[in-house]
């Protein structure tokens, strides 16, 4: 199959690998997601309070779970895949979970409605980046958040990131597509992330559309970063 960011083929392949994604995503970061996705809102948490808060390509929720520990008026569950959503929806509390089936180069939310806006694993699947970069500043109040949680192309190959890399290429999507019963969504994530930005490229990117990175995190060997940054 030939690689594409197409959004149809993006959110009927999400449909598809739902009922599964949780526990290969855990399984095949070796249990380490939640940890990254943790100590991510940690951080947030020491640096203020949100009441509105968006979880931008949500999946499945893991990330806006973790956001409810920041205490949100409300949480807006936005992306593509009505089947990702609905997955969303039952594992947050409805008091304050509001799902929405949205594109990030679209966003259905009126400008300067959110303090936070985060993204775990999500970015390198956006067809449009800086559309969608663009769109994020505009529904964040000035000074509002964005936190991004990503598997970048190592900046520079080394011994440790190409055998990572022939691992990601030829071993995990055997073991991916097999339990998710899927033909090629663990080889899209693989090219996903061999097609996508160094983490260096993706914050002068956020710079250039109206952000300041505040701070880098490398979790795990140059690939997996956490980026913080705020809206100017
Ligand atoms: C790898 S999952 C990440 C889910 C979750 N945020 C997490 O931390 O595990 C990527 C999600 O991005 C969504 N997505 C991809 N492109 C999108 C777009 N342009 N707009 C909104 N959602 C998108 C997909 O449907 C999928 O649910």
């Amino acid at each position: 199959m030939k690689y594409t960011k197409d959004k149809k083929f993006i959110g009927a392949m999400f449909d598809e690998i739902s009922p599964t994604y949780d526990r290969l995503n855990h399984l095949l970061s070796g249990y380490q997601d939640n940890r990254w996705r943790k100590s991510a809102v940690k951080h947030l948490a020491s640096m203020g309070s949100y009441e509105n808060v968006l979880d931008l390509a949500c999946g499945s929720g893991d990330l806006g779970l973790e956001f409810t520990k920041l205490s949100p008026k409300k949480l807006y569950s936005a992306d593509l895949s009505f089947e990702m959503l609905k997955i969303d929806r039952e594992k947050l509390p409805q008091s304050i979970n509001i799902p929405v089936k949205a594109e990030a180069e679209r966003l259905p939310f009126a400008s300067g409605m959110f303090d936070l806006c985060g993204i775990g694993f999500g970015v390198r699947n956006f067809e449009w980046l800086s559309i969608c970069a663009a769109e994020i500043n505009r529904v964040l109040k000035p000074g509002g958040r964005f936190l991004t949680i990503e598997m970048f192309k190592p900046e520079k190959p080394n011994i440790v990131n190409r055998g990572f890399r022939l691992y990601f290429e030829k071993v995990l999507p055997k073991i991916g597509n097999r339990l998710s019963r899927s033909k090629y969504a663990y080889n899209y994530l693989f090219e996903s992330v061999d097609n996508f930005l160094p983490v260096s490229e993706y914050s002068r990117l956020l710079e250039q559309n109206g952000f300041k990175v505040t701070k880098i995190r490398n979790n795990f060997i140059g690939i997996v970063h956490t980026v913080f940054a705020e809206k100017i």
